[in-house]
Order: structure tokens, then sequence, then C-alpha cells
């Protein structure tokens, strides 16, 4: 990763993603249960909303919990909804302070309708804050998302309120769940692995992926920081011939 010195600006990326990974093998190397490892990710994600809200980026998504993750074992998906419960509930008082607005993206029908009730509380308290949008993906896959799209498109022209011929990529937008965000500049994945799985897969179009070795629970603002500097350092030119 490039090393040259802060400060990134004058533009920060707008929209950064984030495919936190690693937890399990944080916590293997360390001796203890996965769920701890998940706990300190927990720790990482509260580090870094906040350093992308100093930092000016104005989107933040964090895939927080994928469609495939339900084929985990119980009791972690079990640790992983209590660490969600308790991150709505004690962040919800520093998410409006810092300007924060929180927006859940995913399948709700899988959650359990305490968490439902919980991401309706804090994505009502928040909605007016106008610092940055977090954006959690929870219950989330990419595939699902635009096949779900693709089926509410189809219902409109069923219903006769938009023609087939009117489904073109900016119509198909409009009914994916990230329809009122722009498109992620960057898409960070952490631990060493080098996949996509599943997200964001229509908005990461024409985004810069980075992949970084460290696990997510060591994933700290100097990391961040390096992320979008090696993001600054990349040519964007969206399928133009090299200027
Ligand atoms: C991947 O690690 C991470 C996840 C499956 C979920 C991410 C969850 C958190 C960061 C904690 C809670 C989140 C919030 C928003 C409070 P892994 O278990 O796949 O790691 P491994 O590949 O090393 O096994």
């Amino acid at each position: 990763m490039e090393s040259a010195p802060f400060p990134i600006d004058p533009s920060p990326p707008v929209h950064v993603a984030i495919i936190m990974d690693g937890n399990g093998r944080w916590a293997r190397a360390r001796g203890l249960p996965r769920a701890l490892g998940h706990k300190s990710g927990a720790e990482a994600v509260r580090r870094t909303v906040e350093a992308a809200r100093e930092m000016g980026v104005s989107y933040l998504t964090l895939y927080a919990f994928s469609a495939e993750n339900w084929k985990r074992p119980p009791a972690e998906i079990a640790a992983l909804m209590g660490l969600l419960r308790l991150y709505l509930r004690s962040e919800i008082a520093n998410l409006s302070k810092n300007g924060i607005r929180l927006r859940v993206i995913g399948d709700r029908g899988r959650m359990g309708a305490d968490i439902v009730a919980l991401v309706d509380e804090v994505e009502a308290k928040t909605r007016n804050n106008g610092a940055m949008t977090l954006t959690l993906a929870l219950s989330y896959g990419g595939r699902q998302e635009i096949a779900e799209a693709a089926r509410a498109a189809a219902r409109d022209v069923a219903a006769g309120r938009i023609s087939a011929d009117e489904v073109d990529e900016t119509t198909l937008a409009r009914y994916l769940a990230t329809a009122d965000m722009p498109d992620p500049d960057l898409v960070i994945r952490t631990s060493g692995e080098k996949r996509v799985s599943n997200f964001l897969l229509w908005q990461s179009a024409y985004a810069e992926l980075l992949f970084v070795d460290v696990l997510w629970p060591d994933f700290g603002r100097d990391d961040f920081e390096a992320a979008v500097r090696a993001y600054h350092h990349r040519e964007r030119r969206y399928g133009a011939a090299i200027g």
C-alpha cells in the first residue's frame, strides 16, 4: 500500500463500502471462540465509522451479515445478532450526536422481529442526520437485490405503470435498495481474500476494489486512511481510453 503522507483531501471518496472479513481467523489465531472475533469486529466498526465521518466520507456501507451467512451454525448467528442489537442500542445516541444517518439494506423478512423493530427505530431517529449515511447490509445479497428489483419492475410493467421498453439501467437502478445513494467509489475487503461475495454487485460496476491483508478486528484508522490514499492513486476511467 502507498505510504504518501496524509492529508487525503481535497476530495475523499464519496462512498466507501467494506467487506469486513477475518473475524474468525483473528479469534482462531488467539485461541478464542469465533464470537469474540465478531465482538472485536464490532469495535472495528465503531472505529471505522468515526474515521470515515471525520475524513468527510458521505456514505459508508458495511457488509455486516450476508444472505449466505444464515448457513452458519445457530450459535454463531445468535452471537452476530446479539452484537447487532447491542450496536444499534448503544450507538443510537452516538450516531445522532455525530450527525450520522443509519440505514439497513437486505432481507428484513429473515431477521428477528425485535431486530427489525430496532432497525426501524434507529432509522427513524437518525433520518434527518446529514453528516454521513451509514448503511448496514444485513441479510443482504447482491443477486437477491437485483432479482427483487426485476420482480418489482415486472409488477409495474404488468400493472401498466411503466412499459417494458422503459426498463433500462437507469430505471432498474431505481428499484434497488440503494436507489437514493451514489454507487461506491471504493470497495475494500479485509483479510486477504479476493472476492466480492455477492456484495453490491450492481452498484460496484465501476468501483475501485482494494484487497487488504489486515484481519477486520485489527482494521483501524491508519488502515482506512491508507486505503483512501491508495484509492487516490488509482486512475478511474469508467471504460474510457487512457488519456
Ligand atoms: C466475517 O468474518 C465477518 C462477518 C461474517 C460479519 C461481520 C460482523 C461484524 C464485524 C460484527 C458485528 C457487526 C456490527 C455492525 C455491529 P468471518 O467470520 O467470515 O471470518 P473468517 O473468514 O476469518 O472466518
